[in-house]
């Protein structure tokens, strides 16, 4: 077994890693016998987009490009079906799928693709019934349904009904329990996962399965309370934690600093202390921020100025890492050999703010360092620099990497078919 044994002996966690090799039992979508049939193809379109409704990353439909182009070579009708946003378990006007069913034909020019008003129910079923070889239904968003989240059997059962074959490539989405993700697996024979869902697998079990070490992981954003979680399983998995962005502030509030009016948890405090003693403990070195950008206003900043960690001041809103920081970063970065990065070191998005971030991902860039981001930030960030062709992967998984990270068996994974 592939435990992580500096944790067994640190007496902190047995982190079970073979479970992120666990996809290599399950049926690929080149393990299927696909000819002529009817596919339901699960992919994950959660693309974000502007106040108008213009898809402003269209990356992840992109990907899944492969895997649909494989099931139309073999003559199959496709479903395809994607969640968007969080609606609550009604028709949202603002998160249907059509704009990306209209990008989509923009990406497919020569295949018929229609889209559905619904993703279960008579007229869908009656669309899918006329689809002919090589064509393709763009299902309406299943989280319209309050089922899906619910994974309902008998809405699993209906989706299942739709199709002779279930692939996924759904990786960013394969982390939930859902019944276009895992309930319909049960309705089905034959099911695998696509080429992006694949490759996701590959990329980030490989890092951290048989890691060319120094392995160095990059924690940021601000979604603090998912990466917190995160960190217990890489104490003695990995070499190196650097931590900047939100995240940074609930450390240094752990360790008795002053952080002003900056973005903290404080219901993770004694966790936050308890990572630091046992990375003592283990091999693996965290490293906080030494200085930080601070201004008195996020949205309209009147002034911004670089402090030490130990001169945040009360009104002080923390929101980049600093100068010294940003070399003490790089240069764990020059020894590393392989980079997972999730979230951004600081409010990217705001120019004045986006100095940590740019920095330290034009010196992995720059020098070639292996890395792999992760996370729908951390990849806007890259975009927004024009560096994502520049970097070794990006995942389109931000929770579903983390959770691949903690060595979960993602159950979207679980139920496909056996080898
Ligand atoms: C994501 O963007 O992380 C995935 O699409 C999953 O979305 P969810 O967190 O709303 O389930």
């Amino acid at each position: 077994m592939l435990v992580s044994e500096i944790n067994e002996n640190a007496g902190y966690i047995k982190h079970d890693l073979t479970n992120m090799l666990k996809f290599r039992d399950k049926k690929s979508i080149t393990d299927l016998d696909l000819r002529n049939k009817r596919v339901l193809l699960r992919v994950d379109f959660n693309v974000p987009m502007d106040e108008y409704g213009n898809i402003t990353d269209a990356r992840r439909i992109r990907y899944t490009l492969p895997t649909i182009h494989y099931l139309l070579n073999e003559n199959c009708r496709i479903m395809l079906i994607s969640h968007l946003g969080r609606p609550k378990g009604e028709v949202d006007e603002a998160m249907r799928i059509v704009n990306v069913y209209k990008r989509l034909q923009e990406y497919c020019p020569f295949s018929n693709i229609y889209l559905a008003d619904d993703c279960i129910g008579s007229d869908v079923e009656k669309m899918a019934m006329k689809l002919k070889p090589r064509e393709i239904l763009l299902l309406e968003n299943p989280r319209f349904h309050p089922e899906e989240k619910e994974n309902d059997e008998e809405f699993s059962k209906k989706l299942a009904e739709l199709a002779d074959v279930y692939v996924t490539d759904a990786f960013a989405t394969a982390h939930r329990k859902h019944a276009s993700t895992y309930g319909v697996c049960k309705h089905l024979e034959e099911k695998g996962y696509g080429f992006l869902l694949e490759k996701e697998m590959k990329f980030l079990s490989n890092c951290i399965t048989k890691p060319k070490r120094p392995l160095t992981v990059v924690l940021g954003g601000k979604k603090v309370e998912d990466k917190l979680d995160v960190i217990k399983y890489l104490i003695g998995v990995v070499d190196n934690i650097l931590i900047g962005g939100g995240m940074a502030f609930t450390f240094l509030l752990a360790k008795g600093y002053a952080i002003g009016k900056s973005i903290r948890d404080l219901s993770k405090l004694d966790d936050v202390r308890q990572y630091m003693k046992k990375a003592d403990e283990s091999c693996t070195n965290i490293y906080l921020p030494r200085d930080v950008i601070v201004c008195d206003e996020l949205d309209y900043p009147t002034k911004i100025e670089q402090v030490p960690i130990t001169e945040i001041r009360e009104n002080h809103v923390g929101v980049d890492i600093g100068e010294e920081t940003i070399t003490a970063f790089k240069n764990i970065l020059s020894e590393s050999k392989q980079v997972i990065w999730q979230g951004p070191l600081g409010v990217f998005e705001k120019e004045e703010f986006e100095r940590g971030t740019k920095e330290i991902a034009t010196h992995l860039i720059e020098n070639h360092i292996y890395t792999i981001i992760g996370g729908g930030d951390s990849a806007a960030s890259f975009e927004k620099f024009g560096f994502q062709d520049e970097v070794s992967f990006i995942s389109t998984g931000g929770g579903a990497s983390l959770e691949v990270m903690k060595g979960t068996f993602l159950p979207a994974i679980e139920c496909l078919s056996d080898k």
